[in-house]
């Protein structure tokens, strides 16, 4: 900033980010070519109670909200970190994937680590190249690190080495420029700086960015070139800044999923191994959730099952203690699935299953809630905050990484042949495009279909094998959000009683992956098209029998591998849910009677 302390803006543009999570807070100034930092863990209000963040002195700084990735919500995990020396202080979104190997590099090297987190080797590294190159200057240096991180980052960087510059780079986690006459504002969300100003910057994947007093400069990482882009006017208002130009948050983290599912693929090997070895072991193994996380649980079941070849029992975390309180034991392991890791009934039946001796493992989305104190061994799904009280983005998460989790073990008990393994992980790595596929070229027709059937009384969800799992998904997600009665089954169950409610026009949804169960969910589409009822199918594009029975159909791109077809196809039916709310006039962000988070049993 040209006039003006940085630390009072930075506070106040934090607090404008804060709604993306946060379990600690930090900045840190440049004032006088001396470095000044405060950080703790909590909320920024309670930590600014608690250190005052506005009297750092100084007209340049950095300043972060923590969501946990690696390392507990603490206070030695809070942003900034600084090198060996204290000079270089560095903030980061994302996750470094092969942060254990530059760490364990970096220590062999003789440098010193305070925190668990993947940020800190940023600071070190960034050391260790300033150390090795005296010539180089902090961006220099700073852009060798960077060519050495895999995964996803947003970071910024100052030091006393070069006390009036801020140095950014980015590789898919977001950054902006806010411009004015008074300084250049970097964040990774407009609304940080919208309120000082509305002239915005992208900055791409592959760039870095310095800023001075004297100006702003953009470079490709691969070979240093200059990139020229001028400021844009972002005509948002800040309620619309905060879910980057979307009507609501629900769409907004549909919409997140690719993103969110190439998170899910940076997950760290040694815990995907450990969490799998737990369950080769156990004798028993519950999946333990409530809502959408039990359905992930549901999806689960048959791919531990047709991968791993171990039985699981998918239970709802409300019956868990009345139906298996007594029978679980030393040898049975819980895998509690939960988003928030809150979830009163999870954790009433991770206490019980506790008491009798069982290993407590946890999937969650919030590193530091209850179920990761708790667990044995955690996977954080790395999902980012979610606001809609639906869960979209966190349920296409968690399929992934239990999905991930039973190739493991699959492969740990040598079940599934190498081709096998290579397909599906192959398979597993295209799934962020095949959604996105979806999103772009489906959204529309999905609309359409909302449109059509925006007066129903009742849906019906149907699917065979994992698809059930689908179905009793989009079942909740129509009902929670548009509030339309709605019922699943898997499908063979649904003359056994369900289809006495058939008559002429009742929309019935069919979750259509082409599977080994395809051929006999043609029947039970055949079954139900004989009595009337409208066929609504979610199909692979080149499936032409069902899309010929089908009165409206989705498309989704073909070849998905049968214990993946979760992810993709649940889309179209969120999609489904959110226009059908839109439809009757009602905000799905905030269905009545609803919470994100139920701490009640
Ligand atoms: C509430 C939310 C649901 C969620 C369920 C389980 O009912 O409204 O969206 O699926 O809790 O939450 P968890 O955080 O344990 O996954």
């Amino acid at each position: 900033m040209k006039e003006g302390a940085a630390s009072p803006v930075i506070h106040d543009s934090l607090k404008r980010l804060e709604y993306r999570g946060y379990d600690s807070v930090g900045i840190a100034t440049l004032h006088n070519g001396e470095l000044q930092l405060k950080k703790d863990q909590g909320k920024i209000d309670d930590v600014h109670k608690l250190l005052n963040l506005d009297d750092l002195k100084g007209n340049i700084g950095i300043g972060h909200t923590r969501w946990a990735t690696h390392g507990a919500p603490l206070k030695i995990n809070a942003h900034p970190h600084l090198d060996c020396t204290g000079k270089i202080a560095v903030i980061h979104n994302g996750i470094i994937e092969n942060f254990s190997e530059l760490k364990l590099e970096l220590e062999n090297n003789g440098h010193t680590f305070v925190s668990k987190t993947d940020t800190e080797i940023i600071a070190h590294l960034i050391e260790d190249n300033i150390t090795k190159n005296p010539k180089y200057c902090l961006a220099d240096a700073v852009n060798e690190t960077v060519k050495r991180l895999e995964g996803s980052y947003a970071i910024a960087v100052i030091s006393t080495l070069e006390p009036t510059k801020i140095v950014c780079a980015r590789n898919e986690s977001p950054l902006v420029l806010g411009v004015n006459q008074n300084g250049y504002y970097l964040a990774s969300d407009i609304p940080a700086f919208l309120p000082i100003t509305n002239r915005a910057i992208i900055i791409n994947d592959g760039e870095i960015i310095i800023i001075s007093s004297e100006g702003y400069e953009i470079r490709k990482i691969n070979d240093y070139s200059i990139v020229s882009r001028e400021p844009k006017t972002i005509d948002w208002t800040p309620e619309m800044a905060v879910k980057k130009g979307y009507p609501h948050f629900m769409i907004k983290e549909i919409n997140e999923q690719p993103s969110t599912l190439r998170n899910t693929l940076r997950m760290q090997d040694h815990y995907l191994d450990l969490i799998s070895t737990f369950l080769d072991r156990a004798k028993d193994v519950f999946l333990v959730a409530c809502g959408t996380s039990y359905h992930a649980c549901f999806a689960a079941s048959y791919m531990f099952s047709k991968l791993a070849f171990l039985p699981t029992y998918p239970v709802y975390a409300s019956e868990f203690v009345e139906q298996h309180g007594k029978s679980v034991n030393i040898d049975s392991t819980i895998l509690a699935v939960s988003q928030s890791g809150e979830t009163a009934d999870t954790l009433s039946s991770v206490t019980c299953a506790q008491q009798r001796a069982a290993t407590i493992l946890g999937l969650t989305n919030v590193i530091g809630s209850t179920l990761t104190r708790v667990s044995r061994v955690y996977i954080g799904q790395q999902s980012g905050p979610e606001i809609g009280v639906a869960a979209t983005k966190t349920f296409t998460s968690e399929l992934s990484v239990l999905a991930q989790l039973a190739l493991r073990l699959s492969k740990k008990r040598g079940k599934v042949s190498q081709d096998e393994m290579d397909f599906l992980s192959e398979k597993l790595e295209k799934i962020p495009d095949i959604v996105e596929t979806i999103i772009c070229n489906q959204a529309k027709k999905v609309k359409q279909i909302a449109k059509k059937y925006k007066n129903a009384k009742v849906f019906f969800f149907l699917g065979r094998g994992i698809s059930a799992a689908t179905a009793y998904e989009g079942r909740l997600k129509l009902m929670e959000i548009a509030y339309v009665p709605s019922i699943a089954f898997p499908a063979g169950e649904s003359k056994h009683g369900p289809i006495s409610l058939i008559e002429p026009g009742f929309p019935v949804v069919f979750i259509c992956p082409k599977d080994g169960s395809h051929k006999t969910l043609i029947s039970n589409i055949m079954e139900m098209k004989a009595r009337g009822a409208s066929i609504i199918s979610i199909i692979e594009e080149d499936d032409e029998i069902i899309k010929k029975l089908s009165d409206d159909f989705v498309e989704v791109p073909k070849g998905i591998p049968e214990i993946l077809s979760p992810i993709p196809f649940v889309v179209p039916l969120q999609l489904l849910a959110y226009y059908m709310a839109l439809e009757k006039g009602l905000n799905p962000d905030t269905p009545r009677n609803l919470a994100k988070c139920v701490t009640v049993k």
